[in-house]
């Protein structure tokens, strides 16, 4: 059996790079690869000029932290993060000013000599962090690092591991399964589905332009329509939905035949609505509210139009000076976009 194949990336220096992808996509696989824990039977694995597929492990210089960051429960946190140097036969002045420096960066200094069992869930993955980074590898791989904890702390913890690896300029590989922290901590983000890159690219660029509808759905939420092409110009689709609506998709040379099908989607917060007319020139279509789900500074309101699926609606609940009537089920409702939030999909 093949984990991963064809997998080609180029990580820049002092960037943070995310692999994000399902359960059993190859992810850990990948970053085992460059650690030297998985040997490729094909292709090199190259840091800065050098070839390093016969390194083992050790003379790779990377650090790595794992899911379940294991730390030595019966040694402080200056030993845990001091164990790797020991190991190398550091001398001890040598040792405990790089175990100092290490601390600091994750602003522990104060608990180095506790045992884990007296740190917090986010302190101890700051440990495991910090031991990483004591031997000042080129190269810092992290695997799930924030996957154990709860919501609250993990987005804390991804602000300061962004603020860390800015601070340290160290080149970071994260693998994580959830789109959001990829996108909120990239630089750029590398999409696998079984076993292969399907996209990679900024944050942004992947969000607003996914190649295709796995990616689409997999990062962030989409709306996604399939229907006949009618008519066709050079730039845009004349599509008719099973609900006899028509819809105009943005397409470029050689999308879209006419008598063909063709999927694309909307994302939520570029569907507006309203309970007047709709203008006729960019789209637009009535429905029914069929549900209101209410989740603090948004809502996503969930609209029939005929459909099997209903649309998803981004709703944000600002507080404003004239308030602005809230929908609710039941409510008839005129759906709009513009053309260019639109987006076709290649099958
Ligand atoms: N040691 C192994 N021997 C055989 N197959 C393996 C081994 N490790 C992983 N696999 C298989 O390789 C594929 C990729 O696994 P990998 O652990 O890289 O996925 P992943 O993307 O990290 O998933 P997850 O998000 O669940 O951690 C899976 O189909 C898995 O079952
Ligand atoms: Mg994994």
């Amino acid at each position: 059996m093949v984990a991963v194949q064809n997998v080609s990336i180029d990580i820049e220096r002092g960037s943070f790079v995310s692999l994000l992808g399902p359960s059993g996509c190859g992810k850990t696989t990948v970053l085992r690869a460059i650690a030297g824990l998985e040997r490729p039977d094909e292709g090199s694995i190259r840091i800065g000029d050098e070839v390093v597929n016969d390194l083992p492990v050790w003379q790779r210089n990377i650090g790595m932290v794992f899911q379940n960051y294991a730390l030595f429960p019966h040694m402080s946190v200056a030993d845990n993060v001091g164990f790797g140097l020991r190991v190398r036969g550091a001398p001890a002045s040598e040792r405990r000013m790089a175990v100092a420096e290490a601390l600091e960066m994750v602003r522990l200094g104060a608990v180095a000599e506790r045992l884990p069992k007296q740190l917090s869930g986010g302190q101890r993955q700051r440990v495991a962090i910090a031991r990483a980074l004591v031997t000042r590898p080129r190269l810092l791989l992290l695997d799930e690092p924030l996957g154990a904890l709860d919501r609250k702390l993990r987005e804390q913890m991804q602000l300061e591991l962004k603020l860390l690896q800015r601070r340290v300029g160290i080149t970071t590989v994260m693998v994580t399964h959830d789109q959001e922290e990829a996108l909120t901590l990239s630089d750029r983000i590398i999409v696998m589905n079984a076993g292969k890159v399907v996209q990679a690219g900024p944050p942004d660029e992947v969000y607003r332009d996914p190649r295709n509808a796995f990616i689409a759905d997999f990062i962030g939420t989409s709306n996604f329509f399939s229907g006949e092409v009618v008519d066709r110009t050079a730039e845009t689709a004349s599509v008719r939905l099973v609900n006899g609506a028509m819809i105009a998709v943005p397409i470029v040379a050689g999308q879209a035949e006419v008598d063909t099908s063709l999927s694309f989607f909307i994302r939520p917060e570029n569907v507006f609505l309203s309970s007047g007319k709709a203008s006729s020139d960019e789209g637009s279509l009535r429905g029914c509210v069929l549900h209101v789900a209410y989740s603090g500074a948004v809502s996503h309101c969930y609209v029939d139009i005929g459909l099997p699926q209903p649309v998803d609606v981004l709703l944000t609940n600002a507080n404003r000076s004239t308030p602005v009537q809230a929908p609710e089920a039941g409510d008839e409702v005129v759906l709009s976009w513009t053309r260019s939030s639109v987006t076709a999909l290649t099958p």
